[in-house]
């Protein structure tokens, strides 16, 4: 039989915490710092890898992912080093997705060749907005003139590239969206990253919000109207909604992501980077140190990385059923109840159904596409 975790498959992300400015809407853990230590970094990450890989080696890799922060801010060398730590504890499978993120300015897309001799295959790129007043309201480095640049070099780099863009920004209209999409969409992107614009607490754009200085922000209808506008554009462009925010044309969706939302096992490595491995069938999380130099003393120092603690059947099967639930194909029933047979609350299920807010095909649970959209209230009635 099948572990779990087989479901989704086995990839690693490794965290880059460092950005050349923090944006105000961002709470990723990101620093910006004054000079940073490449070599010792690349030995804490080293460690790290070392470390983590010896109870699981030999497990075929099918994605890394270098997120962050901005990793393209990493030397070269060191993410080389870090794939090439990879490549000596595990298989690579024939067609591994290996993709950095990457900020567009100049920094960054100059070393882009660089990223690709590494072995770097497909690139993110943080583009957020295509109108350079709002990307200075979003605190970014970048004119859209910059960001075309990027993307070009990038296309020009790299079998596979996706941008990210944020919208429901303050005084958007759904019109200025429509547009900018619009445009997006003719750059022939295979896949786009869509964000709805979060205010997240303990960011400034947070206590802007807080004290009433962030005004023109959608009221909920208008930031609906936007989510439904995003669907049927990029459906109608040829790139299927795959997940709540990502599309992608046939193919071409992200397999790292999907990793995490068909509840694979990752592993997690560098500052605050979590991760999901299964030892002996039973389901761990680990978790690093957020603060950089903390993670990284405790690398070189201490012997050991971040803790490791036991799932449990229930939190598990939560998990399976909270990320799958935001794919288009949904979830597989029989696998939730498996790892936990009484976590469905039928009734919950009956009435959602009712709704319109779930439909079950076959063996597998589907949140609609309004279901979806309000999929934290979905998850609340669905759990026993
Ligand atoms: C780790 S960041 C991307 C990498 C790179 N540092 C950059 O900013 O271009 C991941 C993505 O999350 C999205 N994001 C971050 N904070 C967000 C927020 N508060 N609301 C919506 N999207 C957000 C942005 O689109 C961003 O590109
Ligand atoms: S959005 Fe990207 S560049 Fe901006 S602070 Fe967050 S991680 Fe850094």
């Amino acid at each position: 039989m099948i572990e779990d975790w087989q479901n989704g498959g086995f990839g690693v992300y490794v965290h880059w915490p460092f950005c050349q400015a923090k944006c105000p809407y961002c709470d990723f853990n990101s620093h910006v710092v004054a000079k940073i230590d490449h070599e010792s970094y690349k030995s804490a990450y080293l460690f790290e890898i070392n470390k983590k890989s010896a109870a699981i080696s030999g497990r075929s890799v099918t994605s890394v992912f270098f997120g962050g922060g901005t990793p393209s801010l990493m030397e070269p060398d060191t993410v080389r080093a870090i794939l090439t730590a990879l490549k000596e504890r595990f298989s690579f499978s024939n067609k591994a997705e290996i993709t950095l993120e990457a900020n567009p300015t100049s920094v960054d897309y100059t070393r882009f060749q660089e990223f690709r001799d590494a072995g770097i295959n497909r690139l993110s790129l943080g583009v957020q907005a295509l109108n350079d007043n709002d990307l200075r309201a979003l605190g970014r480095l970048h004119s859209v003139e910059e960001a075309r640049k990027a993307w070009e070099i990038a296309q020009s780099c790299f079998d596979r590239v996706s941008i990210d863009l944020i919208y429901a920004r303050q005084n958007q209209t759904l019109r200025d969206w429509e547009e900018e999409l619009k445009q997006a969409l003719n750059r022939g992107f295979s896949h786009l990253s869509l964000y709805q614009l979060t205010i997240e607490d303990g960011t400034a754009f947070g206590d802007r919000h807080r004290r009433g200085r962030l005004p023109g922000l959608p009221d909920e209808g208008l930031a609906a109207d936007m989510y439904e506008l995003t669907q049927s554009l990029t459906s109608s462009a040829g790139l299927l909604g795959y997940e709540i925010s990502n599309h992608a044309k046939a193919d071409e969706a992200s397999r790292h992501n999907l990793i995490y939302w068909k509840s694979g096992d990752f592993l997690g490595i560098g500052p605050g980077a979590h991760g999901r491995i299964t030892l002996n069938g039973q389901r761990m999380a680990t978790e690093n140190q957020r603060a950089p130099t903390v993670w990284l003393n405790e690398a070189l120092n201490s012997g050991t990385v971040g803790t490791m603690a036991p799932v449990s059947a229930r939190d598990h099967a939560t998990e399976v059923l909270m990320m799958g639930l935001r794919l288009a194909e949904g979830v597989d029933l029989g696998r939730i109840s498996l790892i936990c047979p009484d976590l469905i609350d039928p009734q919950g299920m009956s009435d959602l159904r009712d709704q319109g807010l779930i439909e079950i095909v076959g063996d597998r649970l589907i949140a609609t596409p309004r279901g979806r959209a309000l999929l934290n209230s979905v998850l609340v009635a669905l759990i026993d």
